[in-house]
This record gives C-alpha cells, sequence and structure tokens, in this order.
C-alpha cells in the first residue's frame, strides 16, 4: 500500500518555545505509535534548525516554506536551496495560495524555485489551486490545468529528470483556512482530472504524489484520505495544535493499517482455502504431503486425517467469511463517511466576500 503523507505547514505562526513544544508533542505520538506514514512538519525558517535537532534521529521529515529563487549571492533577506540542504531540509513549499495572491509571486518565481530546490535535491510541495470567484463561476479545471501546465512546461527538463523530486498540492484557495472543504464528489472528480491531466503530460508524471490541502480537520481527514488519488494531507491550522494533527495522523494510520492486515490475512486465508479443497479433491497428493499428510495419517489414521482437513477447510472457509465481511463493511463505511460530508458542507455558508479568504 502506498505510503500515505501528513504535512503540517504552521505558515508565520509561534514562538521558538511553543514551536519546540508542538515538536516534542508531535515527536512522542510518533515514537509511541510508529506510524507508517510520511510526517513532514514544515516550521517557520528561523525555527528549521531547532526543530530539526529535535525530529534528526526520528521518521519525523523537515519541511520549509520558501526558498529563494537564487542561488547564494547577494539577496538580503533570502534563503537559498544549498542553506536549506544544508539545515537538513527535506521538503520546501512553493506555490503557495499566500505567496501567489499575498505576496504577489508569480509563475516564473515559482519556476527558479522549482529549479534551486531539485538542483539541491530537496522535494518541492508545490500548491495551486482556484479563487473563490474561480470556483464559483466553474472556472476550477480550467485554473487548474493552467497552472499545472505552466509548472510543467517551465521546468520540463528537470521534472522529467526528476519527477521523484515533486507532490502536487491541491489547495482550494476558498477551503483555506475557512472551515469550508469541497464535497466528496467535488473531489473525485477534480483528483481524476488532476491525475489524468499529469499523467497525460508524460507517463514519467505517473507516480507524483498528490496531496490535498484546505480546512483539514480530524473530523474530516479520514474521508478525504479515502478520496481516490489523494495520497495525503497537507495540514495549516490543525497543524499547529499537537492534539489535532497527532489525531489526524492516528486516525489515518489505524485505518491503513487495519485495512492492509486484514487484506493480508484474507489473501493468505484464500490461499490456504484453495489447497485444501485441491488436497481433498486429491488433485493436490504434493501440496498434501507439503503440509505432512502422510505423517498426520500415522496419527490419526487415513479417516482421522479426512476429518482433520475437513474441520481446518471449515474454519479456514469461517475465517474467510469473516474477513470478506469485515472489509466489506470498512468499504461501505467509507462511503458512509464520505457521504456525511456533504451535509457539513453547507454551499451556501461560502462567503462572497474573497478578500476575507485571502486575509492571512
Ligand atoms: P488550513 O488547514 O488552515 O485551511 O490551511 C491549509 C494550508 O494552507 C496548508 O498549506
Amino acid at each position: 500500500m502506498l505510503k500515505k503523507i501528513i504535512a503540517g505547514n504552521w505558515k508565520q505562526n509561534g514562538t521558538l518555545k511553543s514551536s519546540i513544544s508542538l515538536t516534542k508533542k508531535v515527536l512522542q505520538a510518533v515514537k509511541k505509535e510508529k506510524y507508517t506514514h510520511e510526517i513532514i512538519i514544515i516550521p517557520p525558517s528561523i525555527f528549521l534548525l531547532p526543530v530539526k535537532d529535535l525530529i534528526h534521529k526520528s521518521q519525523i521529515k523537515l519541511g520549509a516554506q520558501n526558498v529563494s529563487a537564487f542561488d547564494d549571492g547577494a539577496y538580503t533577506g533570502e534563503i537559498s536551496g544549498s542553506m536549506l540542504k544544508d539545515s537538513g531540509v527535506d521538503y520546501c513549499l512553493v506555490g503557495h495560495s499566500e505567496r501567489r495572491h499575498l505576496l504577489n509571486e508569480d509563475e516564473s518565481a515559482f519556476s527558479s524555485k522549482v529549479s534551486r530546490l531539485i538542483d539541491n535535491d530537496i522535494t518541492v510541495i508545490y500548491c495551486f489551486g482556484e479563487t473563490l470567484n474561480d470556483y464559483k463561476n466553474k472556472k476550477t479545471k480550467i485554473i487548474i490545468k493552467r497552472q499545472l501546465k505552466k509548472l510543467f512546461l517551465n521546468n520540463e527538463n528537470n521534472l522529467k529528470k526528476h519527477s521523484s523530486k515533486l507532490i502536487l498540492a491541491y489547495e482550494p484557495v476558498w477551503a483555506i483556512g475557512t472551515g469550508l472543504v469541497p464535497t466528496p464528489e467535488e473531489l473525485v472528480s477534480i483528483f481524476k482530472y488532476i491525475r489524468d491531466t499529469v499523467n497525460n503530460l508524460d507517463k514519467k508524471y505517473a507516480s507524483i504524489k498528490l496531496l490535498y490541502g484546505g480546512s483539514v480537520t480530524p473530523d474530516n481527514a479520514s474521508s478525504l484520505m479515502d478520496t481516490e488519488h489523494i495520497d495525503g494531507l497537507l495540514i495549516g491550522g490543525a497543524s499547529l495544535i499537537a492534539k489535532k494533527f497527532i489525531d489526524i495522523c492516528s486516525t489515518i494510520w489505524d485505518k491503513y493499517t487495519m485495512q492492509t492486515a486484514l487484506l493480508t490475512i484474507h489473501i493468505i486465508l484464500a490461499v490456504i482455502l484453495v489447497v485444501l479443497v485441491l488436497v481433498q479433491q486429491g488433485k493436490g497428493a504434493d501440496a498434501g504431503a507439503a503440509f505432512g499428510s502422510g505423517a498426520s495419517s500415522t496419527v490419526f489414521g487415513a479417516r482421522g486425517n479426512a476429518t482433520f482437513l475437513n474441520k481446518l477447510t471449515t474454519i479456514v472457509a469461517l475465517s474467510f467469511f469473516v474477513t470478506s465481511l469485515s472489509l466489506a463493511y470498512i468499504s461501505s463505511n467509507k462511503s458512509q463517511t464520505s457521504k456525511s460530508l456533504i451535509n457539513e458542507t453547507v454551499k451556501e455558508e461560502i462567503v462572497d466576500d474573497q478578500e476575507k479568504f485571502d486575509k492571512p
């Protein structure tokens, strides 16, 4: 099963003390729960090093929120890709809507930043998504396609060679910090569209992971992750509260671990069942020998052996039935939680004033 990604973008929040405390709490949970997904903490640049000192021996990865568009040189106030690498940064955001809309960064700046990061072996988390106006005018897919095409065309050579160094994060601007999320139907359609658009550009891009960001909470994280093609979440506000961030990691981990374990048991039971049926039909003499049928017939006698095989088959068949039911229950539960998200997403609540959403 694909490794899921949970990334926490702290934006311009916190103090040194609060950042250390938050990191320690997440670290404690990660050590205790032994999550298998990729957990990325993205603190303000000034706290990168103290956070790195705490997480460097753990599975938590460090992300930066920004990088200079230039290599080292006379660029006062900027931090270069090589400086980030030197500080242990594995991931860096590019194209976040707050940088697009509040700091007026454009595609050409993003393109230089993508190059600087790839040159320094740092994975780019490229954010994109439509504004409320685009959404209301049903231009979501047009905007997404335009943003993605610019990214891939401007960085064609680099990305074709290093597609594993790119993660895409769809963050609708109207969903960031507003408590609103797209409906499950919208998400299914948009993520299929993103996947198809990216794959159609070049087949090398088929393994690029896709994240969703915008008002992710412990309550909606599991439903969001159930959407086909969503490989992870980029979390803002909820990543600043240790309990919420840990709850999101745990919900997803519990669900996928249980699903994987059940599926593995289910497959093993299916194989055993087939072998048992073959053995009993007399078609699987070799398999029977492998199971030690000679030894068991000495102990149980020929009839005892047959009874034992019958009993074993019944037990395996019943267990197979139970795992089938459990897997069916989990997938039906998936669509139920997805449905409940529709009810929570009251479209009329979308405030008309786009400026409100663009404020930090
Ligand atoms: P919120 O989770 O606060 O909506 O922020 C999302 C985001 O911008 C992550 O980069």
